[in-house]
């Protein structure tokens, strides 16, 4: 069953946040999100581990009901019509959820045929191009690198063509080169349309790939626009008559102080 989005969802900014709020029993981790994703951009959202990023990808994800608030992803709201928000979104984990067993190809084209795609094979062999993984795509992914696992993941994630993905720490555990193959293949996502939300802990990885980022802190979105405006945030530091600009890092840590523990409790 598809569901069609009214004119006024077309419209609407692709991820839309207000109020959001999630308990654990004691433990308040969302205390009032808000943010806006704009339709085609990346939106990186930062934090400290445990602050709760992944919490709010899996409530937009419809996989986590929140406590209050609102969100709505391509214009469906998360609550009352997730069978909207499920069609229009692809959510890519940690761990990559490719066979080992199987090729990249066969892994695209498995999952091309469950979603009832007419022509998994050259769905696939787009795919394998578009991510540079034409040579490999015979090969048993047993046998790729991490970064090449990666990229066969965020390939299989967008099987079908959502318009918006989520992007949990795509680059967790990869080496520099693998990590910058990650962001072009990103970067090349939100190039032809696709609204990307990641979550990560490299401040450099947001710095590269995003056009606006947001730092979760404390339950809350305490800093959120371009790299250019929150570096505003801070003044330059000036080193013997050499201007140095403040890096994401500075801000970062301005923002969130060196001791913290990303912990939420009061
Ligand atoms: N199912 C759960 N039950 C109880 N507590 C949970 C549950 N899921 C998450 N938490 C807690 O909620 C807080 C936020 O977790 P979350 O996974 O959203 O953080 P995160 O920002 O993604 O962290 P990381 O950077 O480590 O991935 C953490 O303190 C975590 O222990
Ligand atoms: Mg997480």
């Amino acid at each position: 069953m598809s569901v069609r989005p009214t004119t006024d969802q077309l419209h609407a900014p692709a991820i839309h946040v207000r109020g959001l709020e999630k308990s654990y029993k004691e433990l308040r981790v969302l205390r009032g999100v808000d943010f806006e994703v704009a339709r085609g951009s990346i939106f990186a959202l930062l934090g400290s581990n445990g602050a709760g990023k992944t919490t709010v990808v899996r409530i937009l994800a419809t996989l986590l009901r929140a406590d209050t608030g609102t969100a709505r992803v391509n214009g469906f709201d998360v609550a009352t019509q997730a069978a909207g928000v499920r069609e229009s979104i692809s959510l890519t984990g940690q761990f990559a959820a490719v066979d080992e067993i199987l090729t990249g190809r066969e892994n695209l084209v498995l999952v091309a045929r469950l979603r009832h795609l007419d022509d998994p094979g050259t769905v696939a062999d787009d795919l394998l191009r578009r991510f540079s993984l034409t040579e490999a795509g015979a090969r048993r992914v047993a046998t790729y690198s991490g970064g090449m696992r990666r990229r066969l993941d965020i390939a299989m994630s967008l099987i079908g063509k959502p318009p918006v993905i989520f992007l949990d720490e795509p680059t967790a555990g990869l080496d520099p080169e693998a990590r910058v193959e990650v962001w072009q293949a990103v970067k090349g996502l939100a190039e032809g349309g696709t609204t990307v939300l990641l979550t990560t802990q490299y401040l450099d990885e947001a710095e590269q790939l995003a056009d606006r980022i947001a730092i979760l802190h404390q339950g809350r979105i305490v800093v959120d626009g371009t790299l250019a405006e929150l570096k505003e945030l801070l003044p330059p530091a000036k080193v013997e008559y050499v201007e140095k600009q403040p890096t994401l890092e500075d801000v970062f840590f301005a923002v969130v102080g060196d001791a913290s523990t990303g912990a939420n409790r009061e």
